[in-house]
């Protein structure tokens, strides 16, 4: 969603999470060690998400009625296990009905709760009535409140409880629930049509793949479905952070790359660590330099996710720009300043924008949450490899080392990651050319400056795959497909009506 990002129209991805080095604003990242995942989409925020300060979109009507649904948990045996309840929200105001064909808007929910999506996804709202759609927005399943085995500590006890969680699990829930849905209704031949956004667009994506028969199409935002195994080059996601900052200030992209020795150096002792637990106003003495470069890093990462042109509140609330905003503040002081006193006034826009933090909390608070959801898919199926270049990264470098990663996810859950599973099911060594030979109705919308875009689909694949690439900060205006589409409406977008 930054400027540019938002193109990308729904979440930014808050994939950050795990391959790589990224920002983790979670605390995951130091219970995993040294290891860096890639940054996370949102699963933290939308997990922690206050749902009744939501009100982003005073403008927009977001009505919709809470189900649930008895779902399998094993789709893909016949073991005797538990069935779950999984929540899904859905409105059928401007939906003409069965006789119609009036289409079904399908949201493929994501690593979060489903409420949180659902308000920050504007623009399905604003488009439904135009095509006298239904919306039906389904949650993932453990997320929200669409836990299997009747809790969420239950769920999340082990390896063995957490096995159901995949994405292939999502997409067949999705798929069950959208076939009796449509029965239910006697809408067998209405089309659903797939939205999503970062994660959400990749389940968006495949499940047009895998699902031809039940969607009709697909628009996937902010879908690094290339980000696996080599596809993509590792350094990718940093690399775009880094020019993201650079290229507002060559001099804060500088400061930035230089505060990481700045940090380690004062974290060299006890006394240190105290200085910087002042220094950065945090909440609770600081045990490592690792817990205030995750969270650091996190800053940096989600800045590039959501640098739209104008205020938000998607994470958290931002003046518009952020990044120069960020980049003003650290280059602002006078000469002699210190490397740390600077970064601290940047990553403040970001981490206290509204001037109401007293102290500073690096995560630990989340830690009786447990295993997050999105640290299993990582460490799992969802591989996605990150580094940080020397020479083009302004964080530390670090390379991939998937060995250490299998070590901590090993540590973590008992499990090994599959990382060649994602490709062997969904595809993506040669996926342009196979969805040019066999797929049709994508749309794959990216914001440049996004640095999940690096492993989104960026060119056009056929007449009927296509690409939305936004270069600079601007919304796409004929897609405005944006957490907060009002805001879209400020750049002077309306949708067209039909
Ligand atoms: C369809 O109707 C049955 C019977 O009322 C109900 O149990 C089921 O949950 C409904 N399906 C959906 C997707 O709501
Ligand atoms: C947040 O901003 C306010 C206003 O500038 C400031 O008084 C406060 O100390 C800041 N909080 C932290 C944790 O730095
Ligand atoms: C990768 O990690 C493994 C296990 O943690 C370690 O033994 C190995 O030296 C690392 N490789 C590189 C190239 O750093
Ligand atoms: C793909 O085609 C569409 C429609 O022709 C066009 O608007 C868009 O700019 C093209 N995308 C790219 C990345 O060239």
């Amino acid at each position: 969603m930054g400027k540019t990002s938002t193109a990308n129209l729904l979440l930014p991805f808050l994939f950050v999470l795990f391959s790589s080095s990224p920002p983790l604003i979670t605390t995951e990242a130091s219970k995993l060690g040294s290891f860096r995942f890639a940054p996370r989409f949102f699963g933290r925020f939308a997990a922690n998400a206050d749902l009744n300060n939501l009100q982003t979109h005073k403008s927009l009507k977001i009505q919709y009625e809470t189900r649930y649904f008895t779902q399998v948990l094993d789709h893909f045996s016949f073991s005797n296990l538990p069935t779950f309840q999984q929540r899904y929200l859905i409105n059928t105001d401007h939906w003409l009905g069965p006789n119609s064909m009036a289409p079904i808007f399908l949201y493929c929910g994501n690593e979060g709760d489903i409420e949180w999506f659902a308000v920050n996804t504007g623009f399905v709202w604003e488009i439904a009535p135009l095509f006298n759609a239904m919306v039906v927005f389904p949650e993932h399943r453990y997320y929200g409140k669409s836990m299997p085995f009747g809790s969420r500590d239950s769920a999340y006890k082990n390896a063995a409880s957490l096995s159901y969680l995949t994405a292939e699990q999502a997409l067949a829930d999705f798929a069950a629930l959208i076939t009796d849905l449509k029965r239910n209704m006697s809408a067998e031949a209405c089309p659903v049509v797939l939205f999503g956004g970062s994660y959400g667009g990749m389940l968006a994506a495949w499940m047009r793949i895998k699902y031809p028969h039940i969607a009709i199409g697909a628009l996937a935002s902010s879908a690094p479905i290339l980000q696996f195994e080599n596809i993509v080059p590792p350094e990718t996601f940093y690399d775009i952070v880094s020019n993201d900052f650079r290229r507002e200030s060559v001099s804060c992209f500088n400061t930035i790359k230089k505060s990481w020795d700045a940090i380690e150096a004062e974290g060299q002792t006890e006394e240190g660590l105290l200085r910087l637990t002042e220094e950065f106003h945090l909440c609770r003495n600081l045990r490592s330099t690792q817990d205030l470069e995750d969270w650091l890093e996190s800053a940096y990462s989600y800045l590039a996710m959501v640098d739209y042109p104008y205020p938000s509140d998607f994470m958290m609330p931002l003046p518009g720009n952020p990044i120069k905003e960020v980049c003003r503040k650290i280059d602002s002081f006078p000469d002699g300043t210190s490397t740390l006193e600077r970064i601290f006034a940047g990553v403040s826009v970001y981490y206290n924008y509204t001037g109401v933090v007293d102290c500073f909390d690096l995560g630990e608070s989340n830690q009786d949450l447990g295993a997050d959801g999105w640290d299993w898919q990582a460490c799992t199926e969802m591989v996605m490899p990150m580094s940080s270049s020397q020479s083009t990264s302004m964080f530390t470098a670090y390379d991939f080392n998937y060995s250490s990663y299998q070590d901590e996810c090993f540590k973590h859950f008992g499990i090994k990651p599959r990382s060649r599973w994602i490709t062997t099911e969904f595809g993506g060594h040669n996926l342009l050319t196979d969805l040019k030979t066999f797929g049709s109705n994508i749309i794959f919308s990216n914001g440049l400056l996004d640095p999940w875009s690096g492993g989104g689909v960026l060119q056009n694949v056929s007449e009927t795959i296509t690409a939305l690439v936004t270069k600079e900060g601007n919304v796409p205006q004929e897609f405005c497909f944006h957490p907060f589409a009002s805001s879209c409406r400020s750049l002077g977008f309306h949708p067209r009506s039909h």
